[in-house]
């Protein structure tokens, strides 16, 4: 049976505010964002390169992505994708860990960042020496972290999993009998704890954008909107959580404001998603949950300052110099490649066992 006991918190690194960078999306007028697209859309070419963007990214990468044979999707497919794709140079438009990741299972190929300062504030929670000090500790558990840290935290691990896959691998370890070790986000440690009964210790860290939508005021909202349906990512708290028509990877909300029946969503991650949400989903309403905000008139507007980092002019750039290029040390990858594959490995298999094939 789950242990009613609370398990003990791993430490936390809390962010300051110094640390977390103002949102500053790019501004173009139309004639420069067009030159940059061309430019952009040539370099590729030249470069036999690959745009591989995240839901959260600005919609003209999105766009871009799209009509140039790349791809738009959340962390686990981005990985699988740049794998699978033939390409000789990865363009990873997202943060920093989906780039290191990138190059982790593909070490022959070269990974170029829009910006290489794109952090994630799970990845800056988590040091890697207070990690493999937390894992030392308990050396009994199976280390299990989310995408969302850097290579030498994964290299401590034996699995990584996305907010997509975390439901189905923690069960597949609980029925071995195995306990976790989770980390570093709280939020969704605890949602999966929840789901799947498993025992798992977790880490404190969280995401500072979800951490900000605010139960209370998205009561309100609801109230107002009493047909929508609400759509939460899992690293939000326990509280927005608990008022979800749907919990879920970046992927799934999309799917699901597709799929479910109603006209008019509410919805809790960042608010990238809504480009590609109303291409599954045209005519349909989506409205952005509310947040604390940045400022005292702001009340929804939280947008992930790293995601924001991502624009035409510097993607430009490092296409036409090369610049900020991601590197992984060799020893580092080679262990860090364990976690990362063993998740590959077991989505494909899912994906057989559910679809009967691999292109589902
Ligand atoms: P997904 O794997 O659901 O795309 O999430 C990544 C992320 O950073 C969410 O904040
Ligand atoms: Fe990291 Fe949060 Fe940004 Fe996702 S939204 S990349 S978890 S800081």
């Amino acid at each position: 049976m789950h242990a009613k006991v609370e398990p003990q918190p791993g430490p936390a690194r809390i962010l300051r505010p110094e640390e977390i960078p103002a949102v500053q999306p790019e501004v173009l007028e139309p004639a420069e964002r067009e030159a940059l697209r061309a430019r952009i859309k040539r370099l590729l070419e030249e470069q036999d390169a690959v745009l591989v963007a995240h839901y959260y990214t600005d919609p003209e990468l999105q766009r871009l992505a799209d009509e140039t044979g790349g791809h738009v999707s959340d962390s686990l497919d981005m990985a699988r994708f740049g794998h699978e794709h033939p390409a000789s140079t990865l363009v990873v438009c997202g943060v920093r860990f989906m780039g290191e990741t990138a190059k982790i299972l593909n070490p022959e190929k070269r990974v170029l960042m829009p910006d290489l300062g794109a952090e994630c504030s799970l990845d800056l929670a988590c040091p890697a020496e207070a990690f493999a000090a937390f894992c030392d500790r308990h050396p009994d558990r199976t280390v299990v972290v989310y995408a969302n840290t850097s290579a030498a935290v994964k290299a401590r691990a034996d699995w990584m999993v996305t907010s997509g896959s975390a439901l189905d691998v923690v069960r597949h370890l609980k029925a071995r009998g195995e306990r976790i070790l989770w980390a570093p986000d709280r939020h969704l440690g605890r949602w999966v704890r929840e789901q799947t009964g498993a025992d798992m210790l977790l880490w404190d860290g969280a995401c500072v954008v979800h951490e900000s939508f605010q139960a209370e005021a998205l009561a309100r909202l609801r109230a107002e909107h009493p047909q929508a349906k609400v759509l939460v990512h899992p690293e939000s708290p326990a509280e927005v959580v608990a008022q979800a028509d749907y919990v879920g990877s970046t992927s799934g909300i999309i799917e699901a404001a597709r799929r479910m029946d109603a006209e008019v969503f509410i919805v809790a991650t960042e608010p990238g998603i809504f480009h590609k949400m109303r291409e599954a989903a045209p005519g349909k309403t989506f409205i952005e949950a509310p947040t604390g905000g940045r400022g005292a008139t702001c009340t929804s507007c939280e947008r992930c300052p790293w995601m924001a980092m991502n624009g035409l002019r510097r993607l430009a750039q490092v296409l036409e110099t090369g610049a900020n290029e991601v590197h992984v040390d060799p020893a580092v990858a080679e262990r860090a490649l364990v976690p990362i594959r063993r998740l590959l490995d077991f989505a494909r298999a899912r994906r057989q066992e559910i679809y009967g094939n691999n292109d589902a």
